[in-house]
């Protein structure tokens, strides 16, 4: 079965508001309890494709939600990556002051594309197939040790939070056991963003980790992709500091975003029992219902910030440089021009040019290596447990005020 073919792209008659002096908006969240997206993305898409948010921050920004100006927005490169130095704006700001976090999203031109070249085979596809096996084997361990903790069990944090982190780390080199070392650094450092001097203070401790964790491959390199790196640089075609970024991102942006998928993905399906059992009655729809997963769960809401660097024009609005554009991955998978009844979960539909990885030289390189762990997820979840179900009674949690949401925990039963 497949589903219809997209309609044709075209924009329906606006029918509200015009964008031009449409009025500055609070930045649309999720309704509580769910995983959203927000019901304002179908007005906006609609009546103001290019908003003008106001965001938790204060700062204010401008959001796109149609799927064509996502699409090209994301790879424009009229439009950088500021660092936590230059959006959002702050008064404490001092000039000269050292970047607080340069992650590779941050880092451009030659440097950029010569990481960007280094990583290229690791996270290819090929290199991907190979670790399946052993990407399988750490799924039957977690899932092995959360059967031991009885029922109902927290599917959170008994596996859908471990599981893409421990890939990550054997992928990358980063030891899985030192996890209580880094992570409270890790999530500091992404809470921290909003101040400048715990920023600066909790940016230095991650930094140092990650230095040191070098200088250990350094002495007694392995099969890993930080060992590599570190070879590169050896061999002078790789900078210390980029790959310094790279194990920042890879700590701040390398798991905690396939945990999200993997919990909304799981509860979504969950939620309607009878999708759960048609995957498990028919695993040749897995890589096509992993595709319309990642573009149906909301989370790429408003995550990709992008500052201009010169005035662009869009819908008749003017982006000044210097402003902050969001283009909103989430609402253009959601844009009903692209996808045919796009808000319906269709586990069969065909066609799914989803924005979920985003587009251009920042795309992202895990790309191939998320898709794995999605897939391998579901797979060993269907094998073990073929009747898993929300357990009665014990509703899932839910942080309300976060702009992209998963379950925090998943109570089930099998
Ligand atoms: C479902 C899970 C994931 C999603 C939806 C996702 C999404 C994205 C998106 C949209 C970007 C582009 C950001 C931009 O344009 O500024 C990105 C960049 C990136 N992602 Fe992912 N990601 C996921 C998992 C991963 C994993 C598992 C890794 C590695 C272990 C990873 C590593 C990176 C890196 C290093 C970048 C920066 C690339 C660059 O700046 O050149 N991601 N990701």
């Amino acid at each position: 079965m497949t589903s219809t073919p997209p309609e044709p792209v075209t924009d329906p008659p606006a029918t509200g508001k015009p964008a031009t002096g449409a009025p500055l908006i609070d930045m649309p969240v999720p309704p509580p309890g769910t995983m959203g997206p927000p019901t304002e993305y179908a007005r906006l898409r609609r009546d103001c494709p290019l908003a003008e948010v106001r965001l938790p921050i204060g700062a204010t920004a401008w959001y796109a939600t149609r799927y064509g100006d996502v699409r090209a927005l994301v790879a424009d490169p009229r439009l950088v990556r500021p660092t936590i130095n230059d959006w959002p704006p702050r008064p404490d700001r001092a000039a000269g002051d050292e970047p607080g976090l340069t992650t590779m999203m941050e880092l451009d031109g030659p440097r950029h594309a010569a990481l960007r070249r280094a990583l290229a085979e690791p996270f290819s596809v090929r290199s991907v197939r190979g670790r399946l096996p052993r990407i399988r084997q750490s799924a039957d361990r977690l899932l092995a040790e959360f059967v031991g903790g009885g029922r109902p069990g927290d599917l959170v944090a008994g596996f859908l939070e471990p599981f893409p982190l421990l890939v990550m780390c054997e992928l990358v080199g980063i030891p899985y056991a030192e996890r209580d070392d880094f992570l409270p650094m890790a999530d500091a450092a992404l809470g921290a963003m909003v101040t400048l001097e715990e920023g600066r203070e909790v940016t230095a401790r991650l930094r140092g980790y990650i230095s040191a964790l070098l200088d250990r491959k350094r002495r007694e390199p392995g099969d890993d992709i930080l060992s590599g790196l570190v070879g590169e640089c050896g061999r002078g075609s790789l900078d210390a500091e980029s790959v310094v970024s790279f194990g920042l991102s890879m700590l701040v942006a390398g798991y905690r975003t396939s945990t999200m998928f993997l919990a909304d993905s799981v509860h979504t399906l969950l939620a309607r029992p009878d999708r759960y059992a048609r995957l498990r009655d028919r695993r040749e729809l897995l890589p096509g219902a992993v595709e319309e997963l990642l573009r149906y769960v909301p989370v790429m809401n408003g995550v990709v910030v992008l500052q201009a660097v010169e005035d662009l024009e869009l819908h008749g609005r003017t982006i000044h440089a210097g402003d902050a554009v969001l283009p909103v991955l989430a609402a253009a998978n959601r844009d009903e021009r692209v996808f045919a009844d796009a808000d319906r979960l269709d586990l069969c539909r065909a066609d799914n040019p989803h924005l979920t990885f985003g587009r251009g030289t920042h795309n992202c390189i895990g790309a191939h290596l998320a898709r794995a762990q999605m897939t391998v997820c579901l797979e060993a979840l269907l094998d073990r447990f073929p009747d898993l179900h929300l357990a009665d009674g014990h509703r899932p949690t839910w942080d309300d005020q976060a702009p992209s949401k998963s379950p925090l925990t998943l109570p089930v039963c099998w």
